[in-house]
């Protein structure tokens, strides 16, 4: 049987907001999300699950359970609380006792400057539609590389460019809320690449011994049917879309002619062109050369029919099965396949898409360097049972995945490590707290921790390599 090498790294990822709680308190500047979450009564980012003050326990966990890797994120707002000028020492410092943490742990962090929290100020004034932000972020990104340059040795600029541009201007479901308007999702998302590769390039001129990268949520498209030339090419231009354009951005530095004429007739869609200055490829390009891994996301794979249809999506945010719809006029439709089955929020359970996803990126892009999976689990109705959390299902699931990243290693791959979401539960952004992934289990009353069955299972696998 086949094993992960010795160095293969096991960790768990979390993400600021999700899960640090205090979102008003020391010193941190608000998000779009404050407000949003306020006003929408459906649930709040507090106490979250505590980590600004439960960190020393969910490390020791980390510990304790073999864990040699977490993913965090700083959250900008604690640093820079207008998104730029004033520094809030209380965050800088937060970081600092938190990295200390990690390494009388034995735990290395994997840092994430960018997981959905722009400042408010900056987010009220464009996010990444406004060149402010841009440079803002370059700017936020090197004072962290220098603060916490003896902590912290992998770093990552943004974490999902295309869900954050999708629900932001598509789906409608991340704040400011805007619906169908794929112009704008194009726009940011290269103004999102603009400011990774200022930060990449920014990392590098400092000769920092340290390494960095951008994660992508990469979402394997096939079409429904793959004999009919419409759904081919609809699943081709949801590919560009949400792969593709950030692809070729992120290791080729600029759109290839396939990209730019799809995005150009998507864009066309809403009436709108796609603008770039030359000089963002020239950074861009610098940047490809030097990046130093990709963090891949990866949880789904999407089938999609062509359709010309009105635009209709519909969020599944209550985890009540089958009431998922997107279908996106003049681009596809996402639809269910007979055999394939789904999680209860309507995720396709379909782990070869993670393989197939890797060998895409090998072929079509063979100056990548490196890949890690930087997300993967499976949101699930854990039933507490005294304790006794048996969340089965999510083992199988990530089984099924790390035997099919074994596969991609097998053939020629370069990954170095997976991470689990979450290490503990966290809320979910669209779906509330209902929506676990955690090894560990969080009462969120008393903000306890409780090892799930997973987080046994997992402690074998990183412990023995086997899976
Ligand atoms: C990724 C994000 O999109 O998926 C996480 O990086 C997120 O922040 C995770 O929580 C799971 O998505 P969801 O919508 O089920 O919480």
């Amino acid at each position: 049987m086949m094993k992960f090498s010795e160095d293969f790294v096991f960790g768990g990822a979390t993400a600021a907001y999700q899960c640090e709680g205090s979102t008003r308190a020391y010193g941190k500047g608000k998000v779009a999300w404050d407000d949003y979450l306020e006003k929408q009564g459906r649930f709040s980012a507090d106490p979250a699950s505590d980590f600004y003050h439960k960190y020393p326990v969910d490390l020791k966990l980390c510990k304790d359970f073999s864990i040699k890797a977490i993913r965090i994120s700083i959250a900008w707002s604690r640093i820079f609380p207008e998104g730029k000028g004033k520094i809030n020492q209380e965050g800088v410092d937060f970081y600092h006792r938190v990295f200390q943490e990690c390494h009388k742990n034995d735990v290395e962090p994997y840092v994430t400057l960018h997981h959905f929290d722009t400042p408010d100020a900056l987010h009220s004034r464009g996010d990444f539609l406004n060149r402010e932000t841009i440079d803002a972020f370059a700017k936020y990104a090197e004072f962290c590389f220098e603060e916490y340059k003896d902590e912290v040795t992998y770093w990552f600029t943004f974490n999902e460019v295309w869900p954050i541009a999708t629900n932001q201007y598509i789906e409608g479901t991340f704040p400011p809320c805007i619906t169908y308007d794929i112009t704008k999702a194009v726009q940011s998302m290269h103004g999102m690449m603009v400011a990774h590769a200022k930060a990449v390039c920014a990392y590098k001129a400092h000769n920092y011994k340290g390494y960095i990268g951008i994660i992508h949520s990469l979402e394997t498209k096939y079409p429904l049917n793959e004999n009919d030339p419409k759904d081919v090419y609809a699943a081709k231009k949801e590919d560009v879309l949400a792969n593709q354009f950030l692809l070729d951005a992120t290791f080729l530095g600029y759109y290839t002619d396939e990209t730019l004429n799809i995005i150009n007739e998507l864009v066309h869609l809403n009436n709108g062109t796609f603008e770039y200055d030359p000089a963002d490829i020239e950074i861009m390009k610098k940047a490809a050369k030097e990046n130093d891994y990709l963090g891949m996301n990866h949880y789904q794979s999407h089938f999609i029919k062509a359709y010309d249809g009105e635009n209709e999506i519909h969020h599944n945010g209550t985890g009540e099965k089958g009431t998922k719809k997107f279908k996106l006029k003049g681009v596809g439709e996402r639809v269910f396949k007979e055999g394939i089955p789904t999680t209860d929020w309507d995720w396709l359970i379909y782990p070869q898409g993670m393989y197939d996803m890797i060998m895409r990126i090998k072929k079509q892009y063979p100056n990548y360097k490196a890949i890690y999976i930087t997300e993967n689990g499976m949101g699930y109705k854990d039933d507490f049972n005294n304790g006794n959390i048996d969340d089965s299902p999510r083992i199988d699931y990530i089984k099924q995945h790390l035997q099919w990243l074994l596969k991609s290693i097998e053939d020629g791959a370069n990954v170095k490590g997976y991470f689990v979401w979450s290490l503990m539960d966290v809320f979910s952004w669209s779906n509330g707290y209902n929506k676990r992934y955690g090894l560990f289990y969080v009462d969120y009353n008393t903000q306890e921790r409780y090892p799930k069955k997973s987080a046994y299972w997992f402690k074998r696998v990183s412990e023995t390599k086997e899976v």
